[in-house]
């Protein structure tokens, strides 16, 4: 596991954004794993002047987003659906028909998900995944006593998450406790993860990642098991690693081999 730490936010959501270009540029028709929530907004905005600003093209790329309200249809402003359409894909030149979220409206939602992970494979695989992380540990909307091994399916969220979430909600709106999410399985077999966490709410959460033992207690500290997984935080998240300076020391000796 990389860790990463840079100074700022900002700082966050350009690296994270260059790994993302740097995909797209060795492999134009890759598959990206994408979230949603407050954490990937601004790395989004890097994705998006890439494409306005020096001409990047998303047209070869396929999008699985890790999960979706259970309840909400597309055009439901609360959907993450909505969400993607317009923090990115209506910003980008990739193809609707290329971009895939679990469907919030089904009716039969364990078939959906069942249909989303065939999707996913017959898609080749997710090349690289985006993931926020929940103050509790949570990855997509595996919270904890999730499987490690999970796949695609319908999630009960925590009272918890509930009420993290509820800033995005009006006092009117009816707020879904049941969502669809990727399982830790099916992100785990992403080629490449990529974890993004900003802010002293998250330290505690990245503390356990990193450091702590590998536990359904905290589902993102199974990316401990991942080859080819990077934490990438600012120094409000990583405050409270106990080996900040180490991991800082080995991704200095990393820019100098790659230098050379
Ligand atoms: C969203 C998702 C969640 C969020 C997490 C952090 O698609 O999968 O796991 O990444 O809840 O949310 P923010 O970034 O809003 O703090």
């Amino acid at each position: 596991m990389r860790v990463i730490i840079v100074d700022t936010a900002t700082e966050v959501a350009q690296t994270g954004g260059d790994i993302f270009l740097q995909q797209l540029a060795r492999k134009p028709n890759s598959v990206f794993g994408l979230a949603t929530g407050s954490s990937p907004l601004a790395l989004y905005q890097h994705l998006i002047s890439a494409h306005l600003d020096q001409g990047v093209s998303f047209a070869g790329v396929t999008t699985f987003n890790l999960d979706e309200y259970l309840g909400l249809a597309s055009e439901h402003p609360q959907s993450y659906r909505f969400f993607m359409q317009s923090k990115l894909f209506n910003h980008i030149d990739i193809p609707n028909s290329s971009t895939h979220v679990p469907d919030g409206a089904s009716k039969k939602p364990t078939e959906t998900c069942r249909l989303y992970e065939d999707k996913i494979a017959s898609s080749g695989g997710i090349d690289i995944q985006l993931l926020g992380i929940g103050r509790n540990g949570h990855i997509g909307f595996n919270e904890p006593s999730s499987s490690l091994t999970s796949r695609t399916r319908v999630k009960t969220l925590t009272q918890a998450t509930v009420n993290d979430n509820a800033r995005f909600f009006g006092e009117d709106e009816t707020q879904p406790s049941l969502s669809l999410t990727m399982g830790i399985g099916t992100i785990m077999d992403s080629a490449q993860i990529v974890l993004i966490a900003t802010g002293e709410s998250k330290a505690d959460a990245i503390q356990a990642t990193v450091e702590g033992a590998i536990s359904a207690s905290c589902p993102a500290s199974i990316l401990q098991m991942h080859r080819n997984a990077i934490v990438l935080v600012d120094r409000a998240a990583a405050s409270k690693l106990a080996n900040q300076e180490f991991y800082t020391f080995v991704e200095d000796q990393r820019r100098k081999l790659d230098a050379q």
